[in-house]
């Protein structure tokens, strides 16, 4: 991925992209980005936060004028902010208003096999399934989403996802912004057809219209101060690296499983689909009146998807937040518990072009009775992760874990993964190495690419922690 991207000039307004009559998506920066809501539970008692969300078809005006059908947890899109803490416990229940199976998988989540949201463990239409998230780990930006098999890549593309943000005392003790300066953003592509609706099929490489927080390449007005954003890649197949038009660095500070040990400055952040990033953006840089643009440089046409969301500075505002040098410490890798067991992970698809491609786990398509790795609760072990793809990129999502990346390519894994990680890209050709500990449950979870359309396609595993 070439780093930088297109530098813009911090105050110059792009162009708008390309624009034809009958093309629904408007112009780049003509809707503003909302900020999903933050759910309040139902009850909130002792030691346990209780939600109700209906699982259902709804309209969203993604497209100004224009009401999108999508899926939805209770009517949003993207879907909600469920906030929890670390050893309170939170029960959703869910009802599936849906014509089909749905099951819920909260990523990134150490939870017991029933909650997990398996592919097979599916809910009927009209039925309800309460989940039960005990939050015994530690602070971390999740997400949930549906991953009903075969169909979990169509339900995401068209709305199911939601954000869960579960915090500790660590977290809550640093002066980091907090309240409305700590903003969610859901990136994802999508592509529309002419009138306007959520176009759907597996491997589709035209999903060009890039959506923040539902929108297509939005503006958000902000104070000049310091913001922090927790982004999530929630596309199906679109790697994002982001930047920014003045050029400047964006400063990362968390990952999948929370913050990392100290901040790094990263010129393209590169999020492969699953992968969050906390990054904190200082407008207080900026004079107000500055339109501050967040480019994606990754693969595709930058007149087309280069451009993200733009950050117009509105106005000045008092800033107590700071960003400390050290957010948190981890074991370093030279420390993780000794690994008892090494395995290798070959992920692949079909590459022949046929029409129906497969894919592929150490050369297996997925078959949910079949155990296809056995470890030993409370071991470690390494994994070494490799695309044997030529072209095509990957990536591998384990359930119930948070791992730590080892090495990348032969060579120790950058800073920007140096955390707890859950889902990690792995380029044609390259291998990672992840170290992994099962000490949480018990029970058969699943590994995958986190490329949904291709887990669709059979890129996924099965795991027995006993
Ligand atoms: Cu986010 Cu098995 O998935
Ligand atoms: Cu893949």
């Amino acid at each position: 991925i070439p780093a930088g991207g297109e530098a813009h000039a911090a105050e110059a307004l792009p162009p708008a992209g390309p624009h034809r009559a009958q093309d629904p998506v408007p112009p780049a920066f003509t809707t503003a980005m909302p900020v999903p809501p933050v759910l309040r539970p139902l009850s909130s008692t002792g030691d346990v936060d209780v939600y109700k969300l209906t699982i259902r078809r709804s309209t969203a005006e993604i497209l100004p004028g224009t009401a999108t059908d999508v899926l939805t947890y209770d009517g949003h899109f993207p879907g909600p902010v469920i906030q929890a803490r670390s050893g309170r416990r939170v029960l959703v229940r869910h009802h599936n208003d849906l014509d089909m199976p749905v099951t819920v998988h909260l990523h990134g989540a150490s939870v017991p096999p029933p909650y997990d949201g398996n592919p097979m463990d599916v809910f009927a239409p009209g039925t309800s399934r309460t989940y039960v998230y005990t939050n015994r780990q530690p602070h971390a930006s999740l997400w949930f989403h549906d991953h009903a098999h075969h169909m979990e890549a169509e339900h995401v593309y068209r709305g199911l996802t939601g954000t869960y943000l579960l915090t500790d005392e660590l977290e809550q003790s640093l002066p980091l912004p907090k309240g409305q300066y700590d903003v969610p953003v859901t990136i994802r592509d999508a592509r529309f057809d002419e009138q306007g609706q959520l176009a759907y099929t597996m491997s589709d490489r035209n999903r060009t219209t890039i959506l923040a927080n539902g929108k297509p390449t939005p503006y958000f007005q902000v104070a000049a101060r310091k913001y922090r954003f927790r982004l999530l890649n929630a596309s199906n197949l679109r790697l994002f690296a982001l930047g920014l038009s003045d050029g400047t660095p964006l400063t990362q500070i968390g990952s999948d499983g929370g913050l990392l040990e100290r901040p790094v400055a990263v010129p393209a952040l590169v999020l492969s689909p699953g992968e969050r990033a906390d990054v904190v953006i200082d407008f207080s840089r900026h004079p107000v009146g500055t339109r501050l643009v967040l480019t994606n440089s990754g693969p595709g046409r930058p007149d087309q998807v280069g451009k993200v969301l733009r950050f117009d500075v509105v106005r000045k505002a008092d800033d107590p937040s700071s960003i400390p040098k050290v957010l948190r410490t981890l074991p370093p890798a030279t420390a993780l518990p000794k690994a008892a067991v090494t395995r290798h992970i070959a992920l692949s698809m079909d590459e022949d072009g046929r029409p129906d491609p497969r894919g592929f786990i150490n050369g297996r398509l997925y078959d949910p009775d079949r155990i296809d790795t056995t470890v030993a609760f409370g071991s470690s072990e390494i994994w070494n992760v490799t695309n044997t793809n030529r072209r095509i990129a990957h990536n591998f999502h384990l359930h119930l874990v948070q791992f730590r990346v080892l090495e990348r390519g032969g060579l120790p894994a950058g800073p920007t993964e140096a955390g707890l990680k859950d889902t990690v890209r792995v380029a044609p050709g390259e291998t990672v190495k992840l170290h992994v500990t099962f000490d949480a449950f018990r029970g058969d979870y699943v590994y995958h690419c986190h490329m949904l359309d291709h887990s669709a396609m059979g890129m996924m595993a099965t795991f027995r922690v006993r």
